[in-house]
């Protein structure tokens, strides 16, 4: 297999490190990389490009994204118009309904498609397969330490280091929470894309002493099954604000293509 990937941060890292623990590293490997990293991203023993035309030129069997909204711009699309099966990773930038278009459109144009891992949840392929049983709601609170919402709107609106009790400081839609707080987005956009859709997809967020961890619960009620998840997703040693699990469910979308059984 030959594996593009986009961007050389926490992600690619440590997906290059479980790909290569779990004896599965791709024969060949061509980073896409901002000029600034080209250098530690050559010392990985992979090609590296700066631009995505070289990227696409390069003829990746697979290309998977794992550095932000400006990379689905930038590569994304033209990958997927030029047949090139993409896996994004940076699943908020798609609460925009314009570069959702454009993904979609690129995918159809260029006979291939693009695939959305689980990342930090897990459960999304039974909520995408009740789709047909009609879903009656999908309800996501996203609980985090207080500290951990800072640089977000929530600065604004508590005094996070004074907080001694849960506090949920907003109740929204997904499409509004992905775009007040897009560094938050992923999760919020999967469960949407996968389930009801950005405006019907109910979101908390709350600020919460008592935890350690990125903790995600949801509840789905549908025609065919209700269920609840919990997931306290361990952080991510080089970027906290990243689940670790992210690594390992993108890892997950390289060998399902690799192996012969998928899983
Ligand atoms: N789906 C999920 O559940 C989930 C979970 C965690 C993170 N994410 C997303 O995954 C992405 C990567 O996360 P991370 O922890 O590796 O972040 P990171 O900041 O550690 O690394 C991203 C890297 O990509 C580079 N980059 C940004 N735009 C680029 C571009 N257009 N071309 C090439 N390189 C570019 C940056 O310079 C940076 O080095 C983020 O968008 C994050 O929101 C998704």
């Amino acid at each position: 297999m030959h594996l593009g990937v986009i961007g050389y941060g926490n992600i690619t890292r440590a997906l290059l490190d479980v790909l290569a623990s779990e004896g599965q590293t791709p024969e060949r490997v061509t980073l896409l990389v901002r000029p600034a990293q080209a250098e530690a991203a050559r010392a990985s023993g992979a090609e590296v490009v700066t631009e995505a035309a070289a990227l696409i030129a390069a003829g990746p069997d697979l290309i998977v994204e794992c550095a932000g909204h400006s990379a689905v711009v930038e590569t994304v699309v033209p990958a997927l118009l030029s047949g090139v099966e993409c896996v994004v990773v940076s699943i908020g930038a798609l609460a925009d309904a314009n570069l959702h278009h454009a993904v979609t459109e690129a995918a159809r144009k260029g006979g291939t498609r693009v695939v959305l891992p689980a990342g930090a949840i897990g459960g999304v392929d039974l909520l995408a397969a009740l789709k047909p049983s009609g879903i009656d709601s999908v309800v996501y609170t996203s609980r985090k330490p207080p500290l951990a919402w800072k640089g977000t709107p929530a600065e604004g609106l508590l005094d996070l280091p004074a907080l001694t009790e849960p506090a949920t400081f907003f109740t929204g839609n997904a499409r509004e929470a992905a775009l007040a707080y897009p560094k938050n987005a992923n999760v919020a956009a999967t469960l949407a894309l996968a389930g009801l859709g950005f405006e019907a997809t109910r979101v908390e967020m709350v600020a919460d002493p008592s935890v350690s961890q990125n903790i995600h619960e949801y509840r789905v009620t549908s025609g065919a099954a209700d269920y609840a998840m919990h997931i306290e997703g361990k952080p991510s040693p080089d970027n906290p604000k990243t689940s670790l699990a992210t690594v390992y469910s993108v890892a997950r979308e390289v060998m399902n293509r690799r192996n012969e059984v998928a899983i």
